[in-house]
């Protein structure tokens, strides 16, 4: 499906609350209607579909060029919705949803099949989450129908963290694009089993392994997490993700990043370093953007996706970012980083 043109809807510092109300019920009626519509959530965009309509989640997948082996969220905005999705919810998922919902936490049910085959890619199983933006909440409700999203990025790009980002993607492949402004947290939900005994994280994200612990005790984490060589047991974790056009390289210790910046160009390359506001000016680049303050890691995350597209503007060759510790949401932010990287850390 191509279209000629890709709607916006702008409902962000919108003066007129009658018109960004329309605009969002619009919104929400082309998904009931089968379409596909972009909108912001709380940690990236999403690219919204009617999840028990098996025709409308296709699109989703072609606009992206998404595996279609690869599962969706999908997004209700409130509690009762989870009647018509799952067949169970432990003690674990009731409490994990009173303390995080709505919020950048998504879990993993058995699933009822009124959920259309390709959201869940053949598994026996569903993920859910209630983000907590109101824009996302509302165009939920208007649509009245639970809502498939995967982010509304074309597949192995970064994440969408602007509706900028969603048109530059996705222009003349999706019905709309609702903008809300930027988004907050910056990278996507945590996600984690609840379908098993011991619940288990799958992917790092806004709501932290601490967090969750706090509330239910210790969870298992998919050992591929640690292991780059075991199978992920979330299909979407095996994939590439989140690469710039440049090949980009993360360097333990910050104090060999300027030799390497200086032999990639000495080699004829645009070089790019990946750092924050504290060491911004102690690099010569072609392209030195700070991504937030290491002392708020809360920062790094939100400007991430962002930064990463900045180097494919600036024409990037070579980007070489420095790490960040692995606690809090600096798990899920080296998480995404070394998938953007590929592996490759020296
Ligand atoms: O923050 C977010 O979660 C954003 C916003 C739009 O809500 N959405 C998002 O969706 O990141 P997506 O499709 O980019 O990532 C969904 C992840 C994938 O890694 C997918 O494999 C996994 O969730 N997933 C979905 N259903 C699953 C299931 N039944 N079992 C295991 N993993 C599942
Ligand atoms: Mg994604």
């Amino acid at each position: 499906m191509s279209y000629k043109q890709t709607k916006v809807f702008n409902v962000d510092n919108i003066n007129d609350d009658d018109k960004k109300h329309e605009y969002i019920r619009n919104a929400g009626l082309w998904i009931k209607s089968g379409e596909v519509v972009a909108f912001p959530t709380e940690t990236v965009y999403g690219l919204g579909a009617n999840a028990l309509s098996e025709e409308a989640i296709a699109k989703i997948f072609k606009a992206k060029g998404r595996p279609s082996d690869n599962p969706l969220i999908v997004h209700i905005s409130k509690k009762e919705q989870l009647g018509e999705l799952v067949t169970e919810v432990s003690r674990a998922a009731e409490k994990l949803m009173d303390a995080f919902w709505p919020g950048p936490l998504t879990l993993i049910f058995k699933k009822k099949g009124s959920i259309a085959k390709n959201v869940t890619a053949g598994l026996e199983t569903v993920a859910i989450r209630m983000p907590s933006h109101p824009t996302a909440l509302e165009l939920i409700e208007a649509a009245g129908v639970p809502v498939a999203a995967p982010s509304a990025n074309l597949s192995g790009k970064p994440s969408p963290t602007t509706a900028q980002h969603v048109y530059h993607d996705l222009q003349g492949r999706i019905a709309a694009v609702v903008d809300g402004g930027s988004t907050g947290v910056g990278l996507e939900s945590t996600v984690l089993d609840c379908s098993v005994d011991v619940p288990m994280l799958y992917r790092p994200g806004g709501v932290t392994v601490e967090q969750i612990e706090e509330v239910i005790g210790e969870v298992a984490v998919d050992p591929s997490l640690k292991d780059k060589e075991d199978t992920p047991r979330s299909p979407g974790m095996k994939y590439t993700h989140y690469a710039p056009k440049g090949s980009l390289t993360l360097v333990k210790d910050a104090s060999n990043i300027q030799p390497l910046l200086n032999e990639a160009r000495g080699q004829g390359k645009r070089v790019g370093v990946l750092t924050t506001t504290e060491r911004a000016n102690h690099y010569d680049a072609d392209a030195v953007i700070a991504c937030g303050e290491r002392e708020d890691l809360a920062s790094v995350a939100t400007k991430l996706y962002d930064t990463l597209r900045q180097f494919d503007q600036e024409e990037i060759d070579v980007i070489f970012s420095e790490t960040f510790p692995n606690v809090g949401v600096g798990v899920a932010i080296m998480n995404r980083l070394e998938k953007a990287a590929g592996g490759r850390m020296i």
